[in-house]
């Protein structure tokens, strides 16, 4: 897929939470295709260096954890120092597991809402002092749970539904020279978070009446959204949440004929 022109982010930062795999993996790789300067981040040294290396040779991996503010401020500080001022910040790093509220303790309930929310606002609160300016863009992972209430998984619904609120209330705060945004991707094939939500599914899904695209999404169809919000096509847009989702977020969309059964 070559949807935006090469070069388009030559000259730019990036740093990327939670991208040593799936879809933040994905967009860092985009982004670098692109000719940005790419930083991926996560919680295991050798993982974040693999990453790196998957990337190119200019990648940069470090390790540090989310939910360690701390750690954070110093891999982007590092980040910073190493690729320059930071155009664009993604905080992708996500937890889950399925299970009943009342199967998750009190410790599980708050892994999630930490990895996912906290250390989105670890992630953004730290990077503000490091950021170019005017023009800089910060993207949140979020997930259609933010909307649609699903059980087994208060955690993530309670999670990312406090990113979708962060995202608009650091657009309003950061404004002008920051724009803030998410993506909520839908199910996309070969991620751990859909191999934990659909076991035994085919990596890409197969067929699925029930989208309207019929399908799962790719990976780097997420990219694509996190590339077009982190560029100029971009520049009036802040505090929305992108849906990359085949239509899966508006419900049931199988083909049924209202007239079948019914007598005339
Ligand atoms: N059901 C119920 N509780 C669970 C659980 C499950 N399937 N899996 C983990 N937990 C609980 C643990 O029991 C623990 O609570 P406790 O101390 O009261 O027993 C708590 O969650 C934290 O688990 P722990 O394994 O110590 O945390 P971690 O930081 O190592 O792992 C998770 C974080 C739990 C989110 C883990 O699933 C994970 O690392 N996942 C990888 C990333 C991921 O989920 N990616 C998908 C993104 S969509």
């Amino acid at each position: 897929m070559s949807t935006f022109r090469d070069g388009l982010l030559a000259g730019k930062t990036a740093f990327v939470a939670g991208g040593t795999s799936g879809i933040n993996l994905g967009i860092a790789i985009r982004f670098a295709q692109l000719g940005a300067r790419v930083a991926v981040v996560g919680r295991d040294p050798a993982k974040s260096q693999a990453a790196a290396a998957s990337i190119g040779s200019h990648a940069l991996g470090l390790a540090a954890d989310v939910r360690d503010c701390a750690a954070i401020r110093s891999a982007l500080e590092q980040a910073a120092g190493e690729l320059g001022p930071l155009d664009i910040v993604v905080s992708g790093a996500a937890g889950n597991f399925v299970a009943p509220a009342l199967r998750m303790s009190a410790n599980g309930f708050r892994t999630v809402i930490d990895i996912d929310l906290n250390g989105t606002f670890n992630v953004f609160r730290g990077c503000h002092d490091l950021l170019v300016r005017p023009g800089a863009s910060l993207i949140a992972i979020s997930a259609g749970q933010a909307v649609n209430p699903i059980t087994m998984q208060a955690h993530v619904c309670a999670a990312k539904a406090g990113i979708n609120q962060l995202v608009r209330v650091l657009a309003m705060e950061w404004g002008p020279d920051i724009r803030v945004n998410g993506i909520s991707p839908g199910p996309i094939g070969g991620t751990e978070g859909m191999s934990r939500l659909a076991p035994g599914a085919p990596p890409d899904g197969g067929i699925q009446e029930w989208i309207a695209l019929k399908r799962w999404g790719r990976i780097e169809e997420v990219a694509e959204s996190a590339v077009f919000l982190s560029s100029p096509a971009a520049s009036y847009v802040t505090g929305i949440i992108l849906d990359c989702d085949g239509g899966s977020q508006l419900g049931d969309a199988t083909r049924r004929d209202p007239t079948q059964g019914v007598k005339s």
